[in-house]
């Protein structure tokens, strides 16, 4: 049995988690495994009512599960950050969901802005580090309104929180066992000391791991590569700013948010899985958006909760869905969200 929180959150969450859970039901029912979904309604329009986030009750609350579904968060009415810091950010943290593992992944049939490239150039893995670094909040404001103003923002890299990323990323390059090559993405050049860190952590760790080769790259460089030579990468690992910018150039060469998955992940605790776009409340309650991205995280999810056989066949059903579609984006899929989602759930059925 699987006890799994769902946060369909704002905008079109719901609606892309509706076909997210809609696939679920299929893959428990072909291939009989139990599971129970809890909804939490967390998010931009409980936030208004109550100016509640997500409580420390709540947290305790989501550790007694074995994984989490949301959809997304942000509300147009809700000051940016808020949401984003209160609720994603807190459950990353408080979870201690230190990896966000992100799969930039070219599925046949997809159109990608890169020419001549296809599903065999793209296919690589971004592990980003997920409770450090810039994200912390740490810093603060001197003399704030005034012409003498300074705003420091400082990136926290601990040893231990860097190493762990690190060993994460050999050993699922390792379980990958697709090119065992991974890439440390970083920016020695000009940030001496937590990049200093990074790199020698990675040096120090790479001998544990033999069967894996190892090379480095700056970040500014990696997206050049992204564009120019995606087949030469494995998988990456990378620090939590660095990661948050080159996924979404990831995601754009994959076929765009609308395929886009990712998990945060606690090895030892509860992960929680979402589409990597936003809530985009322009589209909200008109049915048009992917929801492959919400399906590709039902995917990662199931793999994450030991259900592979499970998982191979939502990939399967993700493979055929999106030959069946002239395009990824929003207004050029010629199927509606709840048609992509009803043709994924039909293909993991096996009908
Ligand atoms: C992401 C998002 C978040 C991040 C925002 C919403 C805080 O961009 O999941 O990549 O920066 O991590
Ligand atoms: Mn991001």
């Amino acid at each position: 049995m699987h006890n799994i929180a769902v946060i369909p959150g704002d905008g079109t969450g719901p609606e892309v988690v509706r076909e997210g859970l809609k696939v679920l039901a299929a893959a428990a029912e072909r291939f009989g495994f139990q599971y129970e979904a809890t909804e939490y309604d967390f998010g931009g329009e409980r936030y208004l009512k109550t100016g509640e986030t997500l409580p420390d009750a709540a947290v305790d609350e989501l550790k007694s599960f074995d994984a989490i579904f949301l959809g997304a968060i942000g509300h147009p009415d809700v000051k940016p950050g808020i949401l984003e810091q209160g609720i994603l950010l807190k459950a990353r943290f408080a979870l201690d969901q230190y990896i966000n593992l992100r799969p930039v992944k070219l599925y046949p049939g997809v159109e990608t802005p890169l020419r001549d490239k296809g599903p065999d150039d793209i296919d690589f893995v971004v592990v980003r580090e997920n409770t450090e670094g810039l994200y912390v909040g740490s810093g603060g404001f001197l003399k704030k309104g005034t012409p003498d103003e300074v705003a420091i923002q400082e990136s926290i890299n601990t040893r231990k929180g860097v190493e762990r990323c690190i060993r994460y990323a050999f050993e699922y390059t390792q379980k990958r066992n697709k090119d065992n090559k991974l890439t440390l993405c970083g920016k020695t050049n000009v940030l001496n000391y937590s990049q200093d860190l990074w790199l020698r952590t990675f040096n120090e760790t790479a001998p544990d791991y033999p069967g894996i080769s190892t090379n480095y790259a700056h970040v500014d460089a990696i997206c050049m590569w992204f564009v120019k030579n995606p087949e030469w990468f494995d998988v990456i690992v990378t620090d939590n700013i660095f990661g948050d910018i080159i996924t979404d150039l990831g995601a754009m060469i994959q076929g765009g948010m609308g395929i886009a998955a990712g998990g945060n992940i606690n090895p030892e605790g509860v992960s929680m899985f979402e589409p990597i776009g936003g809530s985009a409340p322009k589209y909200t309650g008109q049915n048009v958006i992917n929801p492959l991205a919400a399906i590709a995280a039902v995917q990662m999810m199931l793999d994450f909760l030991g259900e592979s056989d499970a998982a191979a066949a939502v990939e399967t059903g993700i493979t055929h869905a999106t030959q069946g579609l002239p395009s990824m984006a929003v207004g050029r899929m010629g199927k509606s969200t709840s048609e992509i989602g009803d043709m994924a759930a039909a293909l993991v059925r096996g009908s």
